[in-house]
């Protein structure tokens, strides 16, 4: 496995490893949803192509300090799992190798960015945009493995590689979770042992609506009203937003005609987790 921490190095080791590149964009801190999405690439890149991840806690889509200081970065941890995932090739750039000082061209997507976490962590998407379309053109990958958890994040990466006809194939792969239901996160670590136990209410918050929903509760503000109780029973879980979204445009619905998406972003104290389930009429 060969580990890079420079553009330059990057580019000349890839001139040795064979095609397709299959890129795994990750900030580390890697946890079994990362290594499926790195088994998914291995399958794709086949016995003649190379996967590639990279490993950059990307600054510019931080909007809470704090939350980029305390996010974590066990960095030979995380080689050694992407050594024994049979990865090739690592990209591991510090931020300095990424972003000039003086940087002033930004990827903005201004549609579904707009509801979610894009109206909750403000020029989060731009930051996201940004860095992938970078590490795409870093990598001259011909696809990219990306997680269903982080589902806003995949639709507005879909539209930009629709919109700016971005040469790279995007495979989402399903959420990774623990056996208590919690979607698997870097964060999970920063959660205190009463916090942790507290978490799952998060998605069985969002199945309980779901299932009103099967069992003939229609109205948005029903189902909104029966997670949000589930999840304000705990004086742990502080909701940052709880919304009902059309599957496609990500708008708020204000009837259930369509595919939609029942999606929540909670705080424990400063760790802030997501996750959603599909509603289906
Ligand atoms: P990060 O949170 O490290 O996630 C990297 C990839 O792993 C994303 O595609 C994410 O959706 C996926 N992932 C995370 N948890 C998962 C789980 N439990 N099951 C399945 N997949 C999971 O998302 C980012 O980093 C960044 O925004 C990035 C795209 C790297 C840009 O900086």
């Amino acid at each position: 496995m060969t580990v890079v921490t420079q553009a330059d190095e990057l580019t000349a080791a890839l001139a040795e490893h064979g095609r397709p590149r299959v890129l795994v964009p990750t900030m580390g801190a890697l946890h079994d949803g990362h290594l499926a999405l790195i088994r998914r690439a291995k399958d794709l890149a086949g016995t003649n192509g190379t996967v590639v991840v990279s490993i950059f806690v990307n600054p510019i889509q931080f909007d809470r300090p704090a939350d980029l200081a305390g996010y974590p970065r066990p960095l030979a941890a995380d080689l050694a799992a992407c050594e024994a995932a049979g990865v090739a090739l690592v990209f591991v750039p510090e931020a300095g190798a990424m972003y000039f000082p003086d940087r002033s061209v930004t990827v903005t997507e201004s549609q579904l960015s707009r509801t979610l976490c894009g109206a909750s962590r403000p020029g989060h998407f731009d930051g996201v945009c940004t860095v992938v379309l970078k590490l795409f053109l870093l990598c001259g990958c011909e696809m990219a493995v990306f997680g269903e958890k982080d589902f806003q994040q995949l639709a507005v990466i879909r539209r930009m590689v629709r919109d700016l006809n971005v040469p790279v194939t995007l495979i989402a792969q399903p959420t990774v979770r623990e056996a208590d239901g919690l979607a698997m996160s870097s964060r999970n670590v920063r959660l205190s042992a009463a916090q942790r136990a507290d978490a799952p209410r998060l998605r069985q918050a969002l199945l309980a609506a779901q299932a009103g929903f099967q069992a003939g509760t229609h109205t948005p503000a029903e189902l909104l009203a029966t997670a949000r109780q589930a999840i304000e029973a705990s004086a742990l879980a502080r909701i940052d937003y709880l919304s009902l979204v059309d599957a496609d445009s990500l708008e708020t619905v204000p009837h259930v005609v369509r595919p939609a998406v029942l999606a929540a972003a909670v705080f424990y104290g400063e760790v802030r987790l997501i996750d959603h389930v599909g509603i289906a009429p």
